[in-house]
């Protein structure tokens, strides 16, 4: 295992006494700073490797770092490093925000669980945009966009109009969010009507976009675990209908069910981690029957292990994504997805 690998364990109690969002700001500049010093793969024998093919791209392999843990593109070299095979950056929206008051980011550890009302925390499409056009890894990025928090609903399509528009020329791909619940509305847009204008309009612009720049680029959208099976078949008909090029199941959970009792329970915000394990991996199962057998998915809620991922693939899922695991475990995560996906399903 990697030396960071290793030391995790022996940090996470002193982390864990930090407050929430401290403790991820002190950490990711930390681990850009030892990446500076090539420190992040010392220790790592090569991390098995299973190259895939998906959404027309190269993945090195099929582990991605799910959206909100780089909110502004900051340390995609150093992501990379630690193995993954993909970074999806953001969400990010039009104009900077600050997201909403501190604190808004808090661990249930009693049930490795995380509650977050972070409110799109972010520094602007356009300057994560910058960053990403001085990148050097070979990992993927998507690109996650979404809506200002007082852009209305009706004026919503403009906002991811303008992400994709910007994302366009330096992302793989771009991971539309319309699931979010900490932005006031914003799920209502997974409404069949709402769903089909908005991706109607971004598929437009997608085949526009593709013609100005010589290059088709997959469009995703990243959907809720709460959604009821009426609401997942209108979702699916429409992604089939409009050719979708791929479908992120899923994002946090505004059920608290599993966390009944905690004192933290009554926290607004979304759930992740363990308690969205299952239902993500229903909505992956009850997407992959629905969808045309050519559309992707990435499975992302509560995997803590390589088992977690296989799930995840069993369930109809081509890619894995993970942020609470990533919390929980460490790193070492990283390499027991990548050993338990190398020696197969
Ligand atoms: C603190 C935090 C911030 C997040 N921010 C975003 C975000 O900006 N955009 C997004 O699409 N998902 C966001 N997510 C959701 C994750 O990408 C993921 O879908 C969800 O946490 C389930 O995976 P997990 O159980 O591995 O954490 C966030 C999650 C957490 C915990």
């Amino acid at each position: 295992m990697s030396l960071i690998a290793n030391l995790y364990p022996v940090m996470k109690p002193w982390l864990f006494r930090m407050d929430a969002e401290r403790a991820h700001e002190w950490t990711t500049r930390m681990m850009r700073m030892a990446h500076s010093f090539g420190l992040l793969t010392l220790g790592q024998e090569r991390l098995p490797q299973t190259p895939v093919e998906v959404l027309g791209l190269k993945f090195p392999n099929v582990l991605g770092l799910a959206a909100g843990m780089d909110k502004s593109a900051s340390a995609v070299e150093a992501w990379a490093a630690l193995g993954f095979g993909f970074v999806e950056v953001g969400t990010l929206t039009p104009r900077p925000q600050p997201g909403n008051p501190k604190p808004r980011l808090f661990r249930l550890p009693e049930h490795e669980a995380l509650i977050n009302r972070m409110g799109f925390n972010n520094p602007g499409i356009h300057s994560a945009v910058q960053r990403l056009s001085k990148r050097r890894t070979q990992a993927v990025v998507g690109v996650n966009i979404g809506k200002n928090f007082d852009t209305p609903n009706e004026d919503a399509v403009q906002d991811y109009l303008k992400g994709l528009k910007a994302a366009y020329g330096v992302a793989d791909y771009i991971a539309v969010n319309i699931s979010s619940p900490n932005t006031k509305g914003l799920r209502d847009l997974q409404a069949e009507d709402s769903i089909r204008s908005l991706l109607s309009a971004l598929k437009t612009e997608q085949s526009r976009l593709a013609q100005e720049h010589g290059k088709m680029k997959p469009v995703l959208v990243k959907i809720a675990p709460d959604l009821e099976e009426a609401q997942i078949e209108a979702l699916a008909r429409v992604f089939n209908e409009l050719a979708v090029d791929g479908v992120i199941a899923t994002n946090t959970t505004i059920n608290r069910a599993a966390v009944v009792g905690h004192p933290l329970e009554q926290e607004a915000g979304g759930l992740s981690g363990a308690p969205v394990k299952v239902r993500s991996t229903q909505v992956i199962q009850a997407f992959r029957s629905l969808l045309n057998p050519g559309t992707p998915i990435i499975g992302v809620g509560g995997i803590f292990s390589g088992a977690d991922a296989q799930d995840k693939l069993r369930a109809g899922a081509q890619l894995v994504q993970v942020y609470s695991g990533l919390i929980y475990r460490g790193p070492g995560l990283v390499q027991d997805v990548l050993e338990k996906v190398a020696r197969g399903l």
